[in-house]
């Protein structure tokens, strides 16, 4: 795999064609974004002037308590009425909202009137158990409709969602529950996954015989397969559909713009994963002019993120931006790989997609197979790629432009983050691509690479990368812990954004994430705490102690290898190393499982007692441990 330093970034530079440009929103990067800047409260003004408000805000921005910034204050509004309840009037009213496909191959449609009215309905039954504005309500639901319906109703009421990933197992998911303390819970009987059926009934049963607090389980049937229902607390979703409560109206409620939307849980460098709070106002004003200026999103298009609606790019890239722009937004259940490694082009083909987003680790997945496989089946439809997720190396870059896109597509590598809620440094379709590099900041976006001391790196060099103005659509806070927000994100660099990435770039102005700085791992697009996968680790009886880093891995990305201490007397042996794992995979979830696990007698510590993990990492690669008497002295 080539590596950043071989790049031949500056030079290999893919142009846009002229049709591309004359149909982007954005014809001229350099103008908006320098005008974008230098009147930085007014272009978020005109932005957010193209949304629906109950009432108009007093206020732009509001950055009186740094780093407590608040956007469009005195405004009313609710992301549901853009996404849904302004385009029920229009033309769009029997546009088709949302693309459904199983993996069983079965298929649902929502036209924008349609989906409103489910919506309406969900939120009437919500309502029904008491669910009010302010509340908080886990979803633990697969790629299904109902998962952007519980959204939506949520926020239609002015509850708080808190999507769990259904991939996270029972503990996880308690934790969560517990974090957020929600009383009602979404889940389904099920999920299809790769052939095979994940018992996610079962799973939240698990999780809620330690968590008094939820009172309701609505359980959506997925794969119809008996599971246990406990009347006094379970409820079936498709019966509580057909109840008179379920009316097909309801008024939206009216939310100050800087109301919370959700909360959505990401790890960070301790075990305690973050509950990261987006407000509706500002997260409706940045999802909505990114999705239309990356993606370049018409009233014709058919467009798809193929990622999971319980992260953050489903969140803002599958369910809220699209709808606010009134797009046909297309979700698929399963993987890309089942039955065949040719489905994501199978559905492309069949729904004519033309805007096609997903992660580097796909494509390295699905490129292993070879072209046959995408060459099969008529991608003429297509018109913008995207990638996200973690950095995707040239050589995929260029596979990904060639095969999928047939040399015609641009490709918008978008560099964000849960806390960023929307794109950070992106191309959009106008502006020269050059492979390995996630463009330039968004407008609005004033991003800088910074030395140790908070200066600004000259091109080539690598450093931290910040953000040094507040953007609508940034997280207002880690949910009950306001502390934690200021000092992960704003101490180092006095009230500037530090994104947790090292990044370079070039002197045409063009980024190059690195990858995290932090004890964060990226694996297959997956984020994970290291500190939270040892924490899994040492829930084992036989295990004392552990420490995991992250590995260059060809198709995740990185992969998980944990160093393990056991306790005295204990054998080593390929079973215990098994049992190890598959107890990670009960914790926190399969996707957290090490690929590697080493037996050791000690861990390298500082005199405080810290791991240090980066002198793991160096002496597992092979790389120089450099000066590990000053290395994580704390
Ligand atoms: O390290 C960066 C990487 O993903 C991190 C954020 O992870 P998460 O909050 O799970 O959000 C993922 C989806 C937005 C970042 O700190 N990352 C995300 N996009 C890119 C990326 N790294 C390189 N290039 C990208 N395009």
């Amino acid at each position: 795999m080539e590596t950043f330093d071989s790049l031949t970034y500056e030079k290999e530079v893919y142009k846009p064609s002229k049709e591309t440009v004359k149909n982007s929103y954005v014809d001229n990067y350099d103008r908006l974004y320098e005008y974008s800047i230098k009147e930085n409260e007014k272009f978020w003004d005109e932005i957010a002037k193209q949304l629906n408000w109950f009432k108009h805000y007093d206020k732009v921005l509001d950055a009186s308590d740094p780093p407590f910034y608040k956007w469009f204050t005195g405004g009313k509004t609710n992301i549901v009425y853009n996404a849904l309840d302004r385009h029920v009037t229009t033309f769009r009213k029997n546009k088709l909202a949302l693309i459904w496909e199983g993996e069983d191959g079965c298929e649902r449609v929502y036209t924008y009137f349609s989906l409103y009215k489910e919506v309406n309905k969900f939120a009437n039954v919500l309502k029904s158990f008491g669910v009010k504005k302010g509340d908080t309500v886990t979803i633990y639901l697969p790629n299904i409709p109902e998962i952007a319906i519980s959204m939506l109703a949520c926020a239609k009421i002015g509850a708080i969602h808190s999507v769990v990933y259904a991939g996270f197992s029972a503990f996880a998911l308690r934790d969560r529950i517990s974090d957020a303390q929600s009383k009602l819970l979404i889940t389904a009987d099920g999920a299809y996954r790769g052939g095979k059926v994940i018992e996610l009934k079962k799973i939240a049963d698990e999780a809620l015989t330690r968590t008094p607090i939820v009172q309701t389980v609505i359980v959506v049937k997925r794969t119809g397969k008996d599971v246990a229902i406990d009347t006094s607390r379970d409820f079936y979703y498709d019966e509580l559909m057909k109840l008179p409560i379920a009316n097909a109206y309801l008024k939206t409620e009216e939310m100050d713009s800087e109301d919370p939307l959700f909360i959505l849980y990401t790890s960070g460098t301790t075990g305690k994963p973050k509950g990261i709070l987006h407000v509706h106002g500002g997260y409706s004003v940045g999802t909505y002019i990114t999705s239309k200026y990356v993606f370049n999103i018409n009233d014709n298009d058919t467009y798809w993120c193929a990622a999971d609606p319980g992260w953050i790019t489903g969140h803002s890239y599958i369910i809220y931006g699209p709808l606010i722009n009134g797009a046909t937004t297309v979700m698929v259940e399963g993987s890309p790989y089942y039955p065949y490694p040719d489905r994501w082009w199978k559905i492309v083909e069949k729904h004519g997609v033309n805007i096609f987003y997903t992660s580097p680790t796909a494509i390295r997945g699905i490129m292993r197979f070879g072209e046959n496989w995408p060459n099969r089946h008529n991608l003429s439809s297509l018109k913008i790629l995207g990638s996200v997720g973690e950095p995707i190396n040239p050589e995929v870059w260029r596979w990904y432009h060639k095969h999928i896109g047939k040399e015609r597509c641009p490709i918008m590598d978008t560099w964000w983050q849960t806390e960023s809620g929307m794109f950070l440094i992106t191309p959009v379709p106008s502006l020269p691509l050059k492979p390995g590099s996630c463009g330039k900041p968004f407008f609005g976006i004033d991003a800088d690479i910074f030395d140790e001391s908070g200066k600004s790196v000259e091109a080539g060099k690598g450093g931290y990368l910040v953000i040094k103005k507040p953007w609508p659509a940034m997280m207002r806070t880690i949910y009950k812990d306001e502390d934690r927000y200021k000092k992960t994100y704003f101490s180092k660099f006095n009230d500037v954004y530090l994104a947790g990435d090292a990044a370079k770039r070039d002197k045409d102005g063009y980024f190059y994430v690195m990858g995290r700085i932090d004890d964060v791992i990226k694996v297959s697009g997956y984020r994970l705490g290291t500190a939270e996968i040892e924490s899994a680790i040492i829930t084992h009886e036989a295990v004392a102690e552990s420490a995991v880093i992250g590995k260059p891995h060809d198709i995740k990305g990185n992969s998980i290898k944990a160093f393990v201490v056991l306790k005295p007397n204990i054998e080593k042996s390929d079973t215990l190393m098994d049992d190890i794992r598959s107890n990670v995979g009960k914790t926190l979830g399969p996707i957290a499982k090490p690929d590697e696990i080493e037996f050791v007698d000690s861990l390298p510590k500082t005199r405080s007692g810290k791991i240090m993990r980066r002198v793991l990492k160096a002496r597992d690669i092979g790389i120089d441990e450099g000066d590990i008497s000053t290395i994580e002295e704390d």
